[in-house]
């Protein structure tokens, strides 16, 4: 068996399905595209599904890569054995229509035993049920004797809507030692004895929505070797975990935790959770994936919390996720130096996010300790399921921390009722994900000779190549018909990059249709959408073609403007700052960008100066097509996930900014006009949102701003220019009467005593004064309160008053009273209960509220009648 690191078995497999004339991909991001079925990349196919079922042509029929994949199916299991993951790689070789089983199962077993040189003998295959065909190619041709080729029912794979099929696994034994003892345990057991390292996967057919299984017109190849496993088998170690690939981060947690790894299952549990997530999050957020609530920002945030909680059980108090960057980007250096380059970035993420979860889980932990003294008081000892699952869902804790909070205090867990919370939330998660999901229906275009179709800005006429209607091809289509048009040339510039497509009119001699948007299939080619205003139109007709081009020129204004808001934040704030999202339309533009703190209105105004700095020299607007890596070497920023063929194009702005970008632009900067900040905001953690406008944009705003001034000019009797010191004496005016309110306030309720002084009443020697005054809130009436009882010096006052559509109620009471049992609460809670209200308070004073002002007679006689009742 050959001795190899996880990098150099990753590039043995690739650099032998070259020699088996597959073109070799980097591995795709992790955020699918084009793809609503699927939140993450999680098998090998995933980004090739539709050259699987043949709706578009591959650069190749043959191709093989490593992929980066996340699955969070068996999350709870990571850790616990010794080859569940959140994140790994796959190796796979993929036929699109090309080669079948014969090669598929041929190159596998000769990859295996020859370049790897595994024991022959160890190697166990399944195959499913009814696959006679696999059976014999493994039987016959790779000579594997019968009782070592297990036919299972299960032998069926499949993710989600999309290309599927039977499949035929390749497992090793790993030994005796290794296994669980039982006395049925064979392949596809559970145990670490047989290890599954490879799955071939005969694509053939096509699964929809709604479960129906159509065969495909070419049979296709798609495998799957698990990196991670095969360099454990290589590498002779017990776990994936042992692995160049993932110990260094296992040792560096260890030290930071001072634990030993080996030494207790529990820690090594947490080691293995903190290796793998720190993977994860790694390059999750290398994909330009940030934490969030929903989709894939859950996920990540889920596993970064998790790691943080495994890092707690050991012991670990202070935050420490950063540092593993730093040991999970060496690991990757070599294959994904982008990970790399973006270290800063992913940490500072990694921090903000590990911040706030400390919060939250100080929090969570003080919820859980009152349940648990509630509990205690009501002599009860399991706490439930619904509790649980806030805990879990607002903080963030995982069951088991919770378990392992109670049963410290001999408590358990209703692990029923929180499976049973969780069911439920994940049923409205799923109705909440299918009802956003855009069905994006790419038509079968497996027919289209797409070589000779082109983009020509300058292009007037053109032939109809493709008519679509309802994702279906149509030969022709009529008057009110909502289609799909494709030519054979246009100067339609499709939506992209976060530009809006372009609209315009497709038109002939017996007929018009209105393009509202143009956009583009995975493979590049251009499509209209619009529909027919008049006429008819059929396939292969000339028509002329008349893109919008005063809103296209709209449409560069604000991008071109949005390429020197990028570097201009980046001169401002730093080079941290980049693009995180972006949206140009013909009326704005729209720039997310990643900025940890807030933006200050003197770098903002700042930004807003340089790029109309920038418009005003009149720099020229480039348009440059290189290679990849001319382009990096220009130093030009590309943006996460965003993919590139070979050639790319460069927008360079003279010597200010270099971007890769496929959009529409202006030819010198002046053309932007003017440029103009109308809003900026945080959106989520570390990311920021500005709101600009250019040209016409920037002017009309400046009218509208500059009207409302006019307005408020009029409205306060003045001059625009005299505005503020109008607004000056305006605020004096209103403290001055405010302070003469006041004053008249005192006075009136001076009065208002010297009037209830005269209406005492005698009730068993106790002095008493019950009445209703005109007090605007419950100060003014205790006010009010305290100078009728000091003017008493003894007795008992219980005043009321209307505020707004509710009742306030004070009462009170001297020392002497009390004592022949005078209670000011036990007072005004009668009172307020006959209004409508409730309250309480001490023997000497009280207040309450009440919500009908109406009942003030009624709440003052039962005030009296418990003023009688009290001194009997
Ligand atoms: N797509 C197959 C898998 O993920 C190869 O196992």
């Amino acid at each position: 068996m050959k001795q190899l690191t996880g990098n150099e078995l990753r590039k043995l497999f690739l650099d032998f399905f070259a020699s088996k004339d597959h073109l070799i991909q980097s591995s795709h991001s992790l955020i699918p595209e084009n793809d609503p079925t699927l939140l993450l990349i999680g098998a090998g196919m995933a980004p090739f599904k539709p050259f699987f079922t043949g709706k578009m042509k591959p650069p190749h029929p043959r191709i093989s890569t490593s992929q980066k994949c996340v699955r969070t199916g068996d999350i709870e299991n990571v850790g616990r054995t010794a080859r569940h993951h959140t994140f790994f790689e796959m190796l796979g070789n993929f036929s699109f229509g090309d080669y079948f089983k014969k090669e598929a199962i041929t190159w596998a077993w000769e990859f295996l035993t020859e370049q790897l040189e595994l024991p022959k003998d160890k190697l166990w295959i399944t195959i499913h049920t009814g696959d006679d065909e696999a059976f014999d190619i493994w039987h016959n041709d790779i000579k594997i004797p019968a009782n070592r080729i297990i036919r299972m029912e299960e032998n069926f794979w499949e993710i989600g809507p999309g290309p599927c099929g039977p499949c035929s696994e390749i497992h090793i034994d790993l030994g005796e030692e290794r296994g669980c003892g039982k006395p049925d345990c064979a392949v596809g057991c559970n145990c670490d004895r047989y290890l599954e390292i490879w799955n071939l996967v005969f694509t053939q057919f096509d699964r929809d929505e709604a479960g129906n299984y159509t065969p495909l017109a070419k049979k296709n190849i798609d495998t799957g070797a698990g990196l991670e496993r095969i360099a454990s088998v290589l590498q002779n170690k017990r776990s994936n975990f042992e692995t160049d690939l993932l110990y260094p981060i296992i040792e560096y947690a260890a030290k930071v935790a001072g634990v030993t790894y080996g030494k207790s299952p529990k820690t090594d549990v947490s080691l293995k959770v903190i290796a793998d997530h720190g993977r994860s999050m790694t390059v999750m957020i290398g994909d330009g994936i940030l934490p969030s609530n929903e989709g894939r920002g859950y996920v990540l945030r889920r596993i970064l919390r998790r790691a943080v909680r495994h890092g707690r059980l050991m012991g670990i108090e202070k935050p420490f996720l950063t540092s593993i960057v730093d040991v999970v980007t060496d690991i990757f250096a070599e294959v994904y130096p982008d990970i790399n380059d973006k270290k800063a970035y992913i940490k500072k993420v990694i921090q903000l996010e590990e911040e706030r979860f400390n919060t939250t889980l100080a929090q969570g932990i003080e919820l859980l300790n009152k349940e648990v003294q509630e509990l205690s008081q009501a002599g009860q000892t399991v706490l439930d399921g619904t509790t649980a699952f806030k805990l879990y869902d607002t903080f963030g804790f995982p069951w088991e921390l919770t378990e392992e909070i109670l049963s410290e205090h001999n408590m358990t867990l209703d692990k029923q009722g929180f499976d049973q919370a969780m069911t439920e939330q994940r049923e409205r998660a799923r109705a909440a994900r299918q009802d956003n999901e855009e069905k994006v229906v790419i038509p079968d275009l497996s027919h289209l000779v797409t070589e000779n179709l082109r983009h020509d800005p300058k292009a007037e006429a053109a032939n109809i190549v493709l008519l679509l209607k309802e994702g279906k091809i149509v030969e022709e289509a009529f008057d009110g018909d909502d289609i799909a048009v494709i030519l054979d040339v246009t100067p339609f510039h499709a939506e992209g990059g976060g530009q809006v497509g372009d609209t315009g009119v497709i038109s002939s001699s017996l007929g018009k249709i209105k393009i509202s948007n143009t956009k583009k299939l995975p493979d590049g080619t251009i499509y209209h959408v619009g529909q027919i205003t008049e006429g008819s139109f059929k396939t292969g007709e000339a028509v002329r073609v008349n893109a919008d081009v005063i809103r296209r020129r709209h449409i560069a204004r604000n991008h071109t403007a949005t390429h020197l808001l990028h570097a201009a934040l980046k001169q401002v704030l730093g080079d941290h700052v980049n693009q995180a999202g972006s949206s140009v339309d013909d009326n704005r533009l729209r720039f997310d960008f990643t900025h940890f703190a807030q933006v200050t209105p003197e770098q903002l105004a700042k930004a807003e100066e340089i790029v109309n700095d920038v418009v005003l020299n009149n720099f020229t607007v480039g348009i440059i097509e290189t290679t990849q890596d001319i382009a990096k070497g220009m130093g030009a920023m590309a943006l996460f996930g965003e993919k590139y063929g070979d050639i790319v194009r460069v927008v360079v702005i003279d010597g200010f900014s270099k971007e890769l970008c496929g959009g529409t632009h202006v030819d010198v900067t002046a053309e932007i006009g003017l440029f103009k900040i109308v809003s900026e905001a945080g959106i989520g953690s570390g990311v920021r949102r500005i709101e600009a406008v250019t040209g016409y944009g920037a002017h009309e705003y400046l009218k509208i701003q500059n009207e409302l001034i006019k307005e408020a000019a009029v409205a306060l009797k003045t001059r625009p220019e005299e505005i503020v010191s109008r607004i000056d004496v305006l605020n004096g005016r209103v403290r001055e009467l405010e302070k003469e309110v006041s004053t008249l306030s005192t006075k009136l309720a001076k009065n208002e005593v010297q009037d209830l002084l005269t209406s005492v009443k005698d009730i068993n020697g106790v002095q008493v004064v019950l009445g209703q005054v005109a007090a605007a809130d419950m100060e003014n009436l205790r006010a009010t309160g305290d100078m009728v009882r000091d003017r008493l010096q003894s007795g008992v006052v219980v005043l009321s008053a209307v505020c707004g559509d509710k009742v306030n109620f004070v009462a009170m009471a001297t020392a002497d009273c009390i004592k022949k049992g005078i209670h000011a609460g036990n007072i005004i809670k009668e009172a307020a209960k006959a209004a409508g209200g409730g309250g309480g308070g001490r023997p000497d004073m009280a207040q309450a509220g009440g919500k009908q002002p109406e009942k003030i007679g009624e709440a003052l006689q039962a005030a009296e009648q418990m003023i009688k009742s009290q001194i009997k």
